[in-house]
């Protein structure tokens, strides 16, 4: 008699931590927040859109927070809740007035070549997806680095052709979103120093399709594989 609601309690606690760790769901979340990476989303370029956006993005960040607190391992999670520091942060200074338009250039900067971002952002993504089974360890993290320095690169690169005027937004934005997570786990692997350049080539190719359409799982995984 008594088995029956005990069976069904562990099941119920059971499909709640489930539904508390839904990957596809954070994968989402990361990739609403981050925008490139799907050509479909677009940066807010109205005073209109940029109010919902500042409103929605609190909700994305909870939804990474709290899968990095609940979900993910102790490492994982430290580092994704740094990474969610710097984002939060920067997100918050460019949702106040004083820079509300900056965020909107820099929207419409993105907006007018989606597919070429997406293109720069996926082969992060992608090159995440694969160094976490790169045979050597210690290497893992030197090239999620090196691989984020040469995303930098490429996306200002773009933006200095595209919208030179935007040029010192786009990397207070950049910067802001990930230099508290590359200073945490980077080292001397550093955007300004020529280590990267004797490892950037040994990046492993990932031929499959992306798994997760955002960085953050991947990231998570390279951390955890370690
Ligand atoms: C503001 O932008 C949104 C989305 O980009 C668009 O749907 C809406 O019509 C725009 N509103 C105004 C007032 O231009």
């Amino acid at each position: 008699m008594i088995k029956i609601p005990l069976l069904l309690m562990m099941m119920l606690s059971l499909s709640s931590v489930i539904a508390e760790c839904d990957i596809k769901k954070v994968d989402k979340c990361m990739l609403e927040m981050a925008i490139i990476g799907d050509t479909e989303l677009r940066f807010p370029t109205n005073q209109t859109a940029m109010n919902d956006r500042c409103k929605q993005m609190r909700r994305l960040e909870y939804c990474v927070k709290d899968y990095s607190k609940k979900c993910l391992t102790k490492r994982a999670g430290q580092t994704t809740s740094v990474l969610m520091y710097g984002m939060t942060k920067t997100n918050k200074a460019f949702c106040s007035k004083k820079r509300q338009q900056s965020y909107l250039r820099i929207g419409r900067c993105v907006n007018s070549d989606p597919q070429i971002f997406s293109t720069i952002m996926n082969r992060l993504t992608k090159s995440f997806h694969a160094i976490k089974s790169y045979p050597k360890e210690s290497m893992r993290i030197p090239l999620v680095c090196c691989n984020y320095h040469r995303f930098k690169e490429s996306i200002m690169k773009h933006v200095e052709k595209i919208c030179p005027n935007e040029y010192d937004d786009v990397e207070t934005l950049l910067d802001g979103y990930v230099n508290d997570v590359v200073n945490l786990i980077c080292g001397d692997y550093t955007a300004d120093s020529d280590k990267c350049d004797s490892i950037i080539a040994d990046t492993p190719e990932w031929k499959q399709s992306l798994i997760y359409k955002s960085f953050v799982i991947p990231l998570a995984q390279v951390v955890d594989s370690i």
